[in-house]
């Protein structure tokens, strides 16, 4: 298991944003794709707790992950509602859904040796987020963290037409994976420059509805989400 992502803290709160801003908004039988489903559970617990007449398609590229997710979904004989892929989101030809949901790969480092390969989210963290924003999806849930370059992120959404309409904030120790020495001084660097916004030991991991804007849509929380993330300094 050492080489599957591990965090239930932060697992749960994915699976608590998908159920609040994908699962409950369903009312028909809706398509939602999945960036990295880990080991499968936040959405297996989501669709345990919530009804739910649609399609899951995950994408996760750690073989070992997709293999446990897969024994979990047989376990509970999900496996009508949420088929993942041991592939690339990015590399597979598009399926097309209302939703595109993720707890993406976030952490910054200089390079991608890191305790986990596959968690390495560019030099600012923010390069697979922001690439999850270019797809041209209706909606977009995603976790964002507070030292991954979180204005990037809420610039780039903009950008590519995006309003934010919703996002729960939770605040988080390092972990594992950030608390790694080389990622740890790397966060300190970008916190100079502004781009990472941390305390020593927390920082904010935000749950958020991105929807493309249209005409009639007035909510945009772009900037009271900027503010939230970008708040904790020392
Ligand atoms: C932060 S973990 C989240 C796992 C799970 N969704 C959860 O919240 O517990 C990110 C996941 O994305 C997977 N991943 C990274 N790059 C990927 C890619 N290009 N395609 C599919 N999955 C990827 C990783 O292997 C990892 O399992």
């Amino acid at each position: 298991m050492k080489d599957i992502f591990f965090c239930p803290e932060e697992s749960n709160f994915y699976s608590n944003c998908l159920e609040n801003f994908a699962l409950r908004n369903c009312k028909k039988s809706e398509c939602i794709v999945e960036f990295g489903s880990g080991d499968g559970s936040p959405v297996i617990n989501s669709l345990l707790r919530n009804r739910f007449d649609g399609v899951i398609h995950g994408f996760e590229l750690n073989t070992s992950a997709w293999k446990a997710a897969n024994s979990t979904i047989d376990e509970y004989n999900l496996s009508h509602k949420y088929i993942i892929h041991n592939s690339c989101l990015f590399e597979s030809s598009q399926i097309e859904g209302e939703y595109l949901v993720a707890n993406p790969p976030y952490i910054p480092a200089p390079d991608r040796d890191i305790y986990m390969p596959l968690l390495f989210g560019g030099i600012d963290g923010a390069t697979v987020t922001n690439e999850l924003l270019s797809l041209g999806y209706e909606n977009v849930v995603l976790l964002i963290s507070s030292f991954s370059n979180p204005k990037s992120t809420i610039e780039y959404a903009k950008a590519h037409g995006y309003c934010v309409n919703s996002f729960l904030v939770l605040p988080l120790r390092f972990g594992y994976y950030s608390s790694e020495a080389k990622v740890k001084k790397h966060i300190e660097e970008l916190r100079k420059h502004k781009i990472a916004f941390s305390s020593d030991d927390y920082y904010f991991l935000a749950g958020v509805l991105f929807k493309k804007r249209q005409e009639e849509s007035v909510v945009d929380l772009s900037n009271e989400l900027a503010q939230v993330m970008t708040s904790l300094v020392n």
